[in-house]
């Protein structure tokens, strides 16, 4: 499922959905085995080496309506800024290579796997991250949809599932549950949450078109 919830073509928003993500395995790999092969002819070069010639770049970045202007290393991914550079831990690691959802934040309002998307792709953009849906200490109203449902074992997966979810919900103010299941499609529950997490995604639209 594509995790942009739209059927619309591919916006101009960086990061990588999904479906993106899997379509461009292919040349993906093939990319890196060029890569590796160029690596291979390249004189032996140490860690700094690297760094320096990659250098950095400046980029500024609106993260739950607060902008942070910084230099970044080209190779660094929003996920690594996020919680390295900036302390917003609440986005998770699990895969870091586009399979699993834990890393899910919006960006310019739609969910993206922030493990895929390097920090200088999202300069300028607008970050909302789980943090970010909060008012003071009160949650926000999807995220106590899925306290209400007990939407979660472990938890780990579950700032993922809310942004996931907070994106099909601005797209898709009353979905039904088999859209709540593919909107949903871009994040896995290891514990087995998903029926817990559906009747969430669906209270959490209830409230929200209550105004709440
Ligand atoms: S950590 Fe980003 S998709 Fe798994
Ligand atoms: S609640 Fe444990 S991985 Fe989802």
């Amino acid at each position: 499922m594509d995790h942009d919830n739209t059927d619309k073509p591919a916006p101009a928003t960086p990061g990588v959905s999904r479906r993106g993500f899997i379509t461009s395995v292919g040349t993906g790999a093939i990319g890196v085995a060029a890569a590796a092969s160029l690596v291979s002819a390249a004189p032996p070069e140490t860690q700094a080496d690297v760094v320096a010639a990659g250098g950095m770049s400046s980029v500024s970045l609106v993260v739950n309506g607060r902008r942070h202007t910084m230099l970044v290393e080209p190779r660094w991914s929003l996920l690594y800024v996020l919680r390295d550079r900036l302390g917003l831990t609440g986005t998770k690691i699990g895969c870091e290579r586009g399979e699993c959802g834990a890393c899910t934040v919006l960006i310019d309002g739609k969910a993206r796997y922030a493990c895929m998307t390097l920090a200088v792709e999202a300069d300028g953009r607008d970050i909302t991250t789980i943090e970010g849906l909060m008012t003071g200490e009160e949650l926000g109203t999807t995220q106590q949809a899925f306290a209400d449902e007990d939407a979660f074992q472990c938890g780990y997966c579950t700032p993922g599932q809310v942004m996931a979810a907070e994106s099909l919900l601005r797209v898709n103010p009353s979905p039904t549950l088999d859209e709540i299941r593919q909107g949903m499609a871009g994040n896995l529950c290891r514990c087995g949450a998903y029926a817990h997490i559906f009747k969430a995604v669906a209270k959490a639209a209830d409230l929200k078109r209550q105004g709440r």
